[in-house]
């Protein structure tokens, strides 16, 4: 978490460009998978928010299922904190392909299978968490 800061504070008086591809280089920590992608006002929430409303803004809604697609596909990337790595790549896979799925339903403004794809990714929590969050 140091040398990230290090690196993108250095990154960071090179400008924005150098920023942003440092972004895309490095891989996401699972913390940073799991606040940007499942914290209040992450990808999740905002897609959550907006597939409610009568008419939802697409763009942001898919904006949002890009980046979240982007980020959770770093989690097995990772190693885990806890439980064995079998378990773990089977859970980050099964995780992923339900990520996979929300944006490709987002992409076709498919509303009924955004709030699938969301439920099935609700469901993933508690397990990944028992085997291996410590
Ligand atoms: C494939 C495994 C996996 C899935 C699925 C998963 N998590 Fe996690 N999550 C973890 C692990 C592992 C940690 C612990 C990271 C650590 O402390 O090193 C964690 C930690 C967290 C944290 C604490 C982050 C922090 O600040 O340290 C939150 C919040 C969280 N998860 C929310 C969620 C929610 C909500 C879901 C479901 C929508 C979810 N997670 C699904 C593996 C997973």
């Amino acid at each position: 978490m140091y040398r990230r800061t290090m690196l993108l504070a250095s990154l960071f008086a090179l400008g924005m460009g150098s920023l942003s591809m440092a972004v895309m280089l490095e891989t996401a920590s699972i913390e940073d998978v799991m606040t940007k992608g499942h914290k209040r006002g992450g990808y999740r929430d905002v897609i959550n928010a907006e597939v409610k409303k009568g008419s939802p803004d697409w763009s942001a809604l898919q904006t949002a299922a890009t980046d979240f697609k982007a980020i959770a596909g770093d989690l097995g990337k990772n190693k885990p904190p806890k439980g064995t790595e079998a378990a773990w790549k089977k859970a980050c896979d099964e995780y992923l392909g339900f990520v996979n799925e929300l944006d490709a339903a987002a992409q076709k403004k498919d509303k009924a299978k955004v709030q699938s794809a969301l439920s099935k990714i609700a469901k993933t929590c508690q397990g990944c968490h028992n085997n291996h969050r410590p």
